[in-house]
């Protein structure tokens, strides 16, 4: 078991800007996942931890002591990427013990150790398949266990079930939960699925244009985003600008928004004044009478039944559109006018910062 601390990593390639001082942690038997869109560094980042790229800046350090200029092979550090392809003329036992082979491991432990990392990614009796004879999801297993296998101090996994279909990806996703847990592996996982890193997680660092926008756990990030761009990329989210008006007793903010004002608690730094983002996730806003006290008035543009739910957009008078999700037992319908309740805990006041 190891911590692994990045610190304020940098990478150029030719006159892009890959890393522009990325700053992370995994502590001992931690899962971090670096979530962010297409180009914002993650893969860079994982390359520059394993050691197959070199940082032009920064540090990466494992239990204190820096590991920047070992090579890869001398990190001891297992890695899954999503098209890591497996040796197709070995076998699935040949496969899983090459790194032992490299290690100069004796044959006997080998297969001690070999049938240890096959049991644990439950692949039991396939040791003599070749990788062709196995469906996309066995084969990320023997990938997983081959990383496993040599007992790795950090377990590094990029994309490892983009390949993969719904079904299996959901499958295998809390197949390495369990094992990294059971195994008590620190780990780096990359992804730009927002509901894997929620489920895989004990925190999530948001990678935006070769930063950290915010590094925290699921449910911070989800109840308390740094930023719109936090917000958007962690879960569905209407996003107004707004103006806080003053300070509540409680610390948070007035809000005025849609006729009403409400109290609304937010990241550290904001001024009443200034312009603001306000956040309300889908289920902090319900469908009730017109009449209501507070009731904010709105039109139903689009409902749609989603079974546990009827996701509804509605617009405001000043044209605002806002999504939320209605019970699917009410007689919510497009065209309907309606009061829109607000409860202020779901809901989170970030700065305005460019996206
Ligand atoms: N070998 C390379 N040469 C030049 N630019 C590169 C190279 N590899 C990556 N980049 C650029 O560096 C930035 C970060 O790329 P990286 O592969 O780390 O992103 P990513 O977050 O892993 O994206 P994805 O989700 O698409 O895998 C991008 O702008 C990319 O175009
Ligand atoms: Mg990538």
């Amino acid at each position: 078991m190891t911590q692994i601390d990045i610190i304020g990593l940098t990478k150029r390639y030719g006159t892009t800007l890959a890393l522009d001082g990325v700053t992370l942690q995994a502590r001992e038997g931690e899962l971090v996942s670096l979530l962010g869109p297409s180009g914002c560094g993650k893969t860079t980042t994982l390359r520059c931890i394993a050691g197959f790229m070199d940082p032009d800046g920064g540090d990466i350090l494992a239990d204190g002591a820096s590991v920047t200029d070992l090579p890869p092979q001398r990190r001891d550090f297992g890695v899954v990427f999503q098209n890591y392809a497996l040796f197709p003329h070995l076998t699935v036992f040949e496969n899983v013990a090459y790194g032992l082979g490299v290690r100069r491991v004796p044959k006997a432990e080998q297969r001690t150790r070999v049938a240890e990392a096959l049991a644990m990614v439950r692949l039991q009796g396939l040791e003599d398949r070749l990788p062709r004879a196995l469906s996309g999801g066995q084969q990320q297993r023997v990938a997983l266990a081959r990383a496993l296998v040599i007992r790795p101090r950090l377990l590094l996994l990029d994309e490892p079930l983009a390949n993969l279909d719904a079904r299996l990806r959901e499958e295998v996703r809390w197949l390495i939960r369990d094992v990294q847990q059971r195994a008590r592996i620190t780990a780096f996982y990359v992804t730009h699925d927002q509901a894997e890193a929620m489920a895989l997680s004990d925190r999530i660092a948001v990678m935006k244009a070769g930063r950290v926008a915010q590094f925290a756990t699921p449910r911070e990030i989800y109840q308390r985003p740094a930023e719109a761009y936090v917000a958007r990329f962690t879960g569905e989210a209407n996003i107004i600008p707004v103006r806080p008006r003053d300070r509540t007793a409680g610390g948070g903010f007035h809000v005025p928004f849609g006729g009403v004002v409400l109290p609304v608690s937010g990241v550290e730094g904001i001024r009443p004044g200034d312009a603001a983002m306000l956040m309300l996730r889908p289920e902090a806003l319900s469908i009730t009478d017109p009449g209501a006290p507070d009731a904010i008035p709105a039109l139903v543009l689009g409902a749609a039944f989603l079974g546990a739910a009827l996701a509804c957009e509605v617009s405001l008078a000043d044209g605002m559109r806002l999504r939320l999700q209605a019970s699917p037992h009410g007689t919510v319908q497009p065209g309907m006018t309606v009061g829109l309740a607000v409860d202020t805990a779901h809901a989170w006041l970030m700065p305005d910062i460019p996206q």
